[in-house]
């Protein structure tokens, strides 16, 4: 290969405004759709596989044929995809205890990337979130590394089950309906200071290797294909440019044989503002271990940045000959030389009938019930199905995007019933309630209202706005929007169950004793009925927390096992009901 062929496979690239003749012409090695980047609004099936076909031939006309590999952030179902299943963020996962769900989501996930042409997803996040106010909190499964490690069970559901005597450390993959892994974000991205993304984690190798690092070696054992590196920094140190542990740790001790990538931009921001200096951010990239770089737009830079630092021996023949190999090795493993190209035949898995009943018990299985019934002799849940007339109100009962989160279409996700296909929590209350039972539907209720109108019960459903990234972390954790003037308007006039939909805890102590039955749902995603299955009783709560819910924000940090423990309900809290049976059903 020549140098220019071997920079090629290090360099990915944004498919917005990529074509095959430029993939052809500078021998790039992949692509990638971030979040919120489709062929078109609502693209087909077929939109993708022709753009990511147009792509392939673009590869495989150049001398050595190399085929691309086409990423995205398939986080929570492949999730940019219009119609596309959307299961519940991983904050919601870790809550079900379910390894094996993890895994049958992970194998519906790869089915529904490989319809769109798509062989790569960035995921599992195995980020020990310390911290809820950090913004991508509800990506992380847990704050406590033991959930996280069983969550890898997402690396085999991506990329199948490796077999038994694969070589420690080699990337697998099993085939045409299996999709590369890509464990991320490496090292102790939920471990900042107040949560601040990006920012910088502070803590000792012990607490590191101990809390933060656990979930590699689980990926690593299982064959995951990618680590994807994080913004942030250990000590000061950015990780985009830890030779120690990207090199000496992840690729020696740990044995990892798979490529290791940037984040977006991430070798941009090793310096401060970023890409000031990006000759020194390319150079302290590849020599830490980086093998390829998410650029994703200034290609011709990297590619010209990297090929004079090689050829005036800032960086050495042997680490751009380790990362190619890296990176042809992943893609023979997952078939790219035999198929290259994409087709329909899977375009029937895109939100197909089954994959949308595991999500929806996902969602049953992710509810945590954490109050019901101002005392135990009077639970208010399960709700009876029939009654005179019931109220849902709250900004999140109605809204599909909301109940979706991030990472939904767009990157920072979106309100509103049109931008996929799913059943919002109130579509699913009207449909498990009797035919006799009136439901009154109001977005913002007012106290006279409620006063006035006699409910036998209310169905409060509140929280969070979607976000991605920076644009979630949030000092105060209150409940925004009009979540608590509703909460104050219903539930001081009717009996009420509040129905949180948030990406993380949220402070909710001071209005507690106004509410009757109060439910952690996290970010469900398209299959809203899955809340109404388990507030109605067709399945009990089994849910636990998997993060610890404050009382106040000025107690944060806190995890369980801390001195001075004192949550509002602790980690591996959550409340049990029995399913009622109902005979004829
Ligand atoms: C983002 C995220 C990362 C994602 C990548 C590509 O900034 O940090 O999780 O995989 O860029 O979208």
């Amino acid at each position: 290969m020549t140098l220019a062929e071997k920079i090629g496979q290090m360099t990915q690239v944004e498919r917005l405004n990529m074509n095959g003749d430029i993939i052809k012409n500078y021998s790039i090695g992949s692509a990638i759709s971030g979040g919120g980047s489709w062929p078109r609004e609502k693209a087909s099936a077929k939109d993708w596989v022709d753009m990511v076909n147009e792509f392939q031939r673009g590869a495989m006309s150049t001398r050595l044929g190399i085929p691309i590999i086409f990423g995205i952030d398939a986080v929570h179902g492949n999730n940019n995809v219009y119609k596309a299943t959307i299961f519940p963020h991983n904050v919601g996962l870790g809550a079900t205890r379910d390894p094996d769900l993890v895994k049958r989501i992970g194998a519906a996930t790869a089915l529904e990337c490989r319809a769109t042409g798509v062989q790569y997803a960035f995921a599992p996040t195995v980020a020990v979130c310390r911290d809820p106010r950090w913004g991508r909190c509800y990506e992380s499964y847990s704050e406590d590394h033991t959930i996280v490690q069983q969550m890898t069970e997402l690396v085999p559901g991506l990329q199948g089950d490796i077999p038994s005597g694969q070589p420690q450390g080699y990337p697998y993959l099993g085939g045409k309906t299996k999709v590369v892994g890509c464990a991320k974000h490496y090292v102790g991205d939920g471990g900042t200071v107040k949560g601040i993304n990006e920012n910088n984690t502070i803590i000792n190798w012990d607490g590191l290797r101990n809390i933060h690092m656990p979930p590699y070696p689980d990926t690593i054992r299982k064959g995951v294909g990618t680590v994807m590196v994080s913004y942030s920094s250990w000590n000061g140190v950015k990780m985009h440019a830890n030779h120690d542990l990207v090199t000496n740790y992840l690729k020696g001790t740990l044995g990892f044989k798979g490529f290791v990538i940037s984040d977006w931009q991430g070798i941009d921001k090793i310096t401060y503002p970023p890409h000031s200096n990006y000759t020194y951010s390319v150079e302290a990239s590849i020599n830490a271990g980086l093998d390829m770089i998410m650029v994703p737009y200034n290609y011709v830079e990297f590619i010209d940045t990297l090929t004079d630092l090689v050829e005036k021996n800032y960086i050495p023949m042997s680490r751009i000959d380790d990362a190619v190999r890296r990176i042809l090795r992943v893609k023979f493993v997952a078939g790219l030389f035999e198929n290259p190209y994409a087709d329909l035949s899977l375009a029937d898995q895109i939100g197909s009938q089954e994959h949308r009943e595991l999500a929806r018990e996902a969602v049953r299985k992710s509810l945590v019930l954490l109050k019901n019934g101002k005392n135990l002799t009077s639970p208010l849940v399960p709700l009876p199905e029939k009654a005179n007339k019931i109220l849902v109100a709250g900004t999140h009962a109605d809204d599909l995007g909301f109940q979706c989160g991030g990472w939904t279409i767009t990157w920072n996700g979106m309100s509103g019933n049109d931008m996929t296909i799913g059943t919002t929590i109130l579509n699913g209350i009207q449909s498990s309630v009797d035919p006799s039972t009136e439901v009154v539907y109001r977005q913002n209720a007012t106290s006279e209202f409620v006063k006035t109108s006699k409910f036998d019960y209310a169905i409060v459903v509140v929280g969070e706005p979607p976000y991605a990234e920076s644009k979630g972390d949030d000092m105060n954790l209150t409940i925004p929007l009009s979540g608590l003037e509703t909460i104050e308007n219903v539930c001081n006039n009717v009996k009420c169950v509040v129905v949180l939909i948030s990406g993380r805890p949220l402070v909710i102590e001071p209005y507690l004793s106004k509410i009757d039955a109060l439910v952690a749902a996290w970010l469900p995603g398209s299959e809203g009925q899955g809340v109404a299955d388990v507030l109605f009783g067709d399945f009990g709560f089994t849910g636990k927390l998997a993060r610890t819910w404050f009382k106040r924000v000025d107690q944060l940090p806190m995890n369980f096992g801390d001195p001075n423990y004192d949550p509002l309900f602790p980690f591996g809290f959550g409340l049990e009901t029995k399913p009622i049976s109902v005979s004829g059903h």
